[in-house]
């Protein structure tokens, strides 16, 4: 009988969990049900939802159109001008699902760009949640993802300074810019806000290779947090493969007494409960 470890971290996230939870739970209740924006990058997940009538908006413009329904906000928060736009809309009802996590960013934003300092986000530009961070700060803010991007911010050296992170941001990474920021003895206030659930998944999914014959890891092709748990688990156990879905695992798991499971953040349940048991007959 194979011994099979599924990593307890593996899949969503915390506030990517309550976000999908959310919009079952209102598709249920109630109809029409839309997100803003897809609720996860996860076409199966997507499918799955559009099958119980829950539709994908993308603009506000498609929002202000809306007759009747539920809005969701997903786990990645929007910008404090684009809740008050959804909530100015009377005929449909605004359901936050604001990763908790975020909402903390978007609070220290508000109440430290009102109190004057300046807010520097380091994270990715362009990204739906810092486009999001950007949004509350009431006199902007400047985003850094690189170190040239570090070394060539200019401000006022009497203007105080916030600096947060992108929650997905990478941990090193951050401290390099901080640190490039430091060299400019700005009055500074540093909040980390990089969320530690990926960091988890990898800690698990390391621990976990390292005492198996064998290693799943499933993700999206192009899901760069799944294959970055490939790379630490193909470290630790040789024999690590990275599947999409139960049907990717043609594997011979002869000889193999012990068989590891992890999965990246944008992977639902089921699939990892299917590969699962897939696993065990
Ligand atoms: Fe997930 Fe929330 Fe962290 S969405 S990655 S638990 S900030």
């Amino acid at each position: 009988m194979v011994k099979v470890i599924t990593a307890k971290n593996a899949g969503f996230c915390f506030g990517v969990k309550r976000a999908v939870e959310t919009v079952y739970e209102e598709a249920e209740k109630q109809q029409p049900v839309y997100t803003f924006g897809p609720i996860i990058h996860n076409d199966v997940v997507v499918r799955d939802l559009e099958k119980k009538g829950v539709r994908v908006i993308n603009s506000l413009e498609e929002a202000a159109e809306l007759t009747e329904g539920t809005v969701i906000i997903r786990s990645h928060g929007v910008s404090r001008a684009t809740l008050d736009a959804l909530a100015s809309n009377p005929a449909i009802r605004v359901v936050d699902a604001t990763c908790p996590f975020v909402q903390r960013i978007h609070d220290v934003i508000a109440k430290q760009s009102a109190e004057g300092r300046k807010i520097v986000i380091i994270g990715n530009k362009g990204h739906a949640e810092v486009e999001g961070h950007i949004g509350w700060s009431v006199n902007g803010a400047e985003v850094i993802e690189t170190e040239e991007e570090a070394r060539a911010f200019e401000c006022d050296p009497e203007t105080p300074l916030c600096i947060v992170a992108q929650t997905t941001f990478n941990a090193k990474k951050f401290e390099d810019l901080v640190a490039i920021l430091d060299e400019r003895r700005y009055n500074r206030y540093v909040m980390n806000t990089i969320c530690n659930a990926t960091s988890i998944r990898q800690e698990e999914a390391r621990r976990i290779a390292s005492g198996v014959d064998l290693m799943i890891v499933i993700g999206g092709k192009n899901s760069s947090n799944s294959a970055k748990l490939f790379d630490i688990c193909s470290k630790e156990c040789e024999n690590t493969f990275f599947i999409e879905t139960r049907e990717d695992l043609e594997l011979h798991l002869t000889g193999s007494e012990t068989v590891g499971i992890t999965a990246g953040a944008s992977t639902p349940n089921n699939i990892i409960e299917e590969v699962q048991s897939y696993v065990r007959t």
